[in-house]
């Protein structure tokens, strides 16, 4: 059972907002007390750089900086030379296109996408595919949801690269990727998994799942923004020439040739993110001991309670009742989700409305944009109830302006 009053201290924006109804966790995820003190930590009591400085404050800082390595890596079962540090889960994605399809890819080989997909992960790969003259295959819908059976007709021995997101951002059904997994495997693809949705609201393994590469984002794990994980098979990591080249990151440099660090460190170039990577580790640390199975079914709890309420409702359009996870998207009918949104803002619900940059959702569902409601460890019974009440008031209001 997730004690939702105690959760709230660890925020200090709940002391200075008392009337916040924060939904739109899917975004960003507000951040802990802990990862902003352990920032400020490093910030005013250290602020050295790592991996360069001979002298005790710097190995101080390599010490917290790589202590992250070894959570993040115990925290989704992998080993920490699979851990590479990113800016974000777009980063990391973009990291394993531009390295793997700019390397690996030749004309005629064939990525599978889907039109679940957020920007981060689709477009590095349409831009693989456009420039490398392979074909991108997308996995036909069933009911808005990627199946099996679907990924398999789309599947051939000419399929070289799988870039799956893990949970939908828009819809919130969950992926069946492990078996798609499986059978990418059998065909001689690699996997990627966009896990941005899924690590913060439900235990991953990557040994379990056996992706190959996976990412995730620091900031919707109630983290620092500015940081993410790429996790790559080692085999594949050490395979994987670096994107990026300068400091940090190079092993000996000669005017006419040069070599670089092992992975994972050949992919972080310059001087990282050293404070968002040590504070990381505090949001980890948080959520694990909250345990991701009572999140997960925390946040199912708030959302089955939301959409037996909005299902009452005539005006609205839900898309995704029956997806797993604590995301709803909807819309008011004939109304601009940007104008409805304004209504609940108005009551200082903060959701999202637009196309979430996943405008290929949209497409499939033919619709400008949604409204979208997701929920996090901070939410409680009383959230729902504002979100239904505003969602109310913005049928009322808007009825009015409907020529139907
Ligand atoms: N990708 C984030 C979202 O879904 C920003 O809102």
């Amino acid at each position: 059972m997730i004690d939702v009053k105690k959760i709230r201290k660890d925020f200090l924006v709940y002391d200075k907002y008392k009337d916040l109804c924060y939904l739109d966790s899917a975004a960003s995820a507000l951040k802990l007390n802990s990862v902003n003190e352990s920032i400020y930590n490093y910030m005013a009591y250290n602020g050295t750089n790592v991996h360069r400085g001979v002298y005790k404050l710097s190995y101080e800082a390599t010490n917290m900086y790589e202590e992250t390595r070894d959570v993040v890596a115990n925290f989704i079962n992998a080993k920490s030379d699979e851990i590479v540090f990113t800016r974000g889960a777009s980063d990391a994605l973009n990291l394993v296109a531009l390295s793997y399809g700019f390397n690996f890819l030749n004309e005629g080989d064939e990525i599978i996408s889907s039109e679940l997909e957020h920007h981060s992960s689709q477009m590095p790969w349409l831009n693989v595919a456009l420039k490398k003259n392979c074909k991108i295959k997308y996995i036909p819908l069933e009911n808005n949801q990627i199946t099996v059976e679907n990924f398999q007709k789309v599947l051939t021995n000419k399929t070289k690269v799988v870039a799956l997101t893990h949970v939908s951002n828009v819809l919130g059904y969950v992926t069946p990727i492990k078996e798609i997994i499986k059978l990418a495997h059998n065909v001689g693809a690699i996997v990627i998994v966009d896990a941005a949705q899924s690590i913060p609201h439900m235990p991953v393994d990557v040994k379990d799942l056996d992706c190959d590469f996976l990412a995730f984002s620091g900031h919707k794990i109630m983290g620092p923004t500015g940081v993410g994980v790429l996790y790559g098979k080692y085999k594949l990591l050490e395979m994987l020439p670096p994107v990026e080249f300068g400091g940090d990151m190079a092993e000996d440099v000669y005017t006419t040739h040069m070599s670089y660090k092992d992975a994972p460190y050949k992919f972080e170039t310059g001087t990282p993110m050293i404070a968002e990577v040590i504070a990381l580790k505090d949001a980890i640390k948080y959520l694990q001991n909250i345990g991701l199975n009572n999140v997960y079914e925390h946040e199912k709890h708030l959302k089955d309670l939301a959409i037996a309420e909005l299902k009452k409702l005539d005006d609205v359009e839900i898309y995704n009742s029956d997806s797993p996870t604590g995301i709803i998207s909807f819309n008011i009918k004939g109304c601009h989700p940007h104008d409805a949104a304004s209504v609940y803002d108005k009551n200082n619900v903060c959701l999202r409305a637009g196309h979430h940059c996943a405008e290929l959702v949209m497409h499939h569902l033919n619709v400008v944009g949604t409204l979208r409601a997701s929920f996090y460890i901070y939410n409680d019974e009383e959230d729902v109830k504002r979100f239904i009440d505003s969602t109310k008031e913005a049928c009322d209001f808007f009825r009015m302006f409907r020529e139907d």
